[in-house]
């Protein structure tokens, strides 16, 4: 039995960690990987949890990628507290953290690009361009070097999962990919490592998102029609200081299909800006 309190070993190199999974692989054990650009907050704590729970082995990777961002601005601020996130994830007696050189990733001449057509055409693909083929072809590079058995991501970033999954099935890479509910603050908002970009005085406003589409939810149940529920809340955000709600959709869980009325398993999508910071967040409805 390890000892829960020992620090994860962390591993730079794709050898060094091509060496271990092979071990765990002979033994017949089953390896998880917890995919993260690190900035570790109780919403991926609660996905290491799961992968524990699941498998023999766990390893949790930190990369911040630079090819899923738009926005080189949105890249240099993005937050990276890998001492932090180690300390953190010492209670759990994971096996390995790999936080890759990015020459591990993309070595000189990378040229692949993992692109998942259909799923990535509406929300997050429309307004963050190239977002999803940088997600797509990262994970697959993450999936294949740390040769895992399973792989938890949240349901947090719902259009990010529904890809994983589609990407892994199409590849038929030998994964199963799980989805965790989200982990929310005390006020809803729902745990995000964009969270800690947001100043005081937006953060107590920041709730705001979760609870119009709260609102939205119960008006649905009760009948309401999805049109003025929608313009209620987009006028309620902006009035509440957000500046900008690029989207807030209603859509099928399966394939994001664009919905009237959640006549199928729907889900509530939004992104919205506030103080500068992109908010994106979900709910099942
Ligand atoms: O959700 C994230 O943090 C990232 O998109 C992921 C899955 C780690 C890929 O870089």
């Amino acid at each position: 039995m390890k000892d829960a309190v020992t620090p994860p070993p962390i591993v730079r190199q794709l050898a060094e960690l091509r060496a271990m999974t092979a071990g765990w692989h002979l033994a017949q054990e089953s390896v998880g990987v917890v995919p993260t650009m690190g900035a570790l907050h109780d919403g991926h704590l609660s996905l290491v949890a799961a992968a524990k729970k699941l498998c023999d082995r766990v390893i949790v990777t930190i990369f911040v990628n630079p090819k899923q961002f738009n926005n080189p601005e949105d890249l240099a601020n993005y937050p990276r507290t890998e001492a932090e996130d180690a300390k953190k994830l010492a209670r759990f007696g994971i096996d390995a953290v790999y936080v890759p050189e990015p020459d591990q990733i993309y070595p000189n001449g990378f040229s692949t690009t993992v692109s998942v057509a259909g799923l990535t055409d509406v929300m997050d693909g429309v307004h963050r361009p190239g977002h999803f083929d940088g997600v797509a072809t990262v994970v697959t590079k993450l999936f294949t070097q740390s040769t895992a058995t399973d792989a938890f991501f949240g349901e947090k970033d719902f259009q990010q999962l529904q890809v994983v999954k589609r990407l892994a099935r199409d590849l038929d890479l030998q994964i199963t990919v799980h989805g965790c509910p989200t982990i929310r603050d005390i006020d809803g908002l729902a745990l995000s490592s964009r969270n800690l970009l947001l100043s005081d005085r937006a953060r107590t406003k920041a709730c705001r998102l979760f609870e119009e589409m709260e609102k939205i939810a119960e008006g649905l149940n009760a009948g309401e029609a999805f049109e003025d529920l929608h313009a209620a809340a987009v006028k309620a955000l902006e009035t509440a200081g957000f500046t900008k709600v690029e989207y807030l959709d209603l859509r099928a869980a399966d394939d994001l299909t664009e919905l009237a009325a959640p006549t199928r398993e729907a889900r509530l999508f939004a992104a919205a800006w506030l103080a500068g910071v992109r908010l994106i967040d979900n709910i099942a409805v």
